[in-house]
């Protein structure tokens, strides 16, 4: 399934393989994120893309706009597919992360990769973020920050599947909205650290075009089988079963 990005949330190099051989046909893709990256570094992210995989790396850079165009330039060396920065970085660092993109993957004629900004963690809710300075409603903090990801070129946001009809009313059809958070029937039950969750085709339901799966796959006792009812419960809310 297109949509479904599965989270390689592992230890080692060798299992994320593994797991990518695994669920190759039922991904759409599979996401790095800061532990595997920091263990096994951009040969990992190589090495998936030569599978055929594409890939998500999921590092949130939030620096200097300068310092945040090197990493995007970076990741598009290792032939990342999706990379993210934070949204509360600001226009100008976002501006510099989709112009990196853009030059970088020309100079290796690559396509560009899809630059996305984090919005409000899934992990935080209200009480959280308010512990952070911010005043108003989650929901008015995340679509603002989607507002600036999209004014400053990127091709999206990452968000909860709760703040998705407002994220793409605010920001129009062709902007891609990114869904962590996913939780419930198909997706299992457990919350873990996430706090804004929604079940896989009811996030594709509210406008989501790629949805972010971890735990849920990971942590089931049969990681296939898990990916499989998430693929399903996809294909059943596009209109078919799936293959
Ligand atoms: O295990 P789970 O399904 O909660 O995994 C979600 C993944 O998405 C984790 O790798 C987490 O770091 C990532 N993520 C997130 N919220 C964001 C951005 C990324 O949960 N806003």
């Amino acid at each position: 399934m297109d949509q479904l990005l599965v989270a390689l949330d592992v230890e080692t190099g060798a299992r994320a393989l593994q797991l990518a051989d695994l669920l190759r046909d039922l991904a759409g893709g599979f996401k790095v994120g800061s532990r595997l990256f920091t263990l096994e570094g951009p040969d990992l992210v190589r090495r998936l893309v030569d599978r055929g995989a594409r890939v998500f790396l999921d590092l949130k850079f939030h620096d200097i706009p300068n310092t945040v165009a090197q990493a995007v330039e970076a990741a598009v060396q290792t032939g990342a597919w999706m990379v993210d920065v934070h949204a509360s970085g600001g226009v100008p660092m976002m501006q510099a992360a989709a112009r990196a993109g853009q030059e970088a993957a020309a100079r290796v004629g690559r396509p560009a990769p899809l630059v996305v900004g984090i919005t409000v963690l899934t992990s935080m809710d209200e009480a959280v973020l308010r512990e952070t300075g911010v005043a108003r409603p989650l929901v008015d903090q995340v679509v603002s920050l989607a507002r600036m990801a999209h004014a400053a070129g990127l091709q999206g946001v990452v968000a909860s599947p709760h703040e998705t009809a407002a994220i793409r009313q605010a920001c129009g059809s062709g902007f891609t909205i990114v869904t962590p958070g996913i939780r419930g029937a198909a997706a299992g039950g457990d919350r873990h650290d996430q706090t804004r969750t929604m079940g896989p085709a009811e996030a594709v339901r509210a406008g989501a075009n790629f949805i972010v799966v971890g735990r849920p796959i990971l942590a089931a006792p049969d990681p296939r089988a898990a990916a499989h009812a998430i693929a399903d419960a996809l294909a059943q809310a596009a209109g078919g079963p799936h293959e």
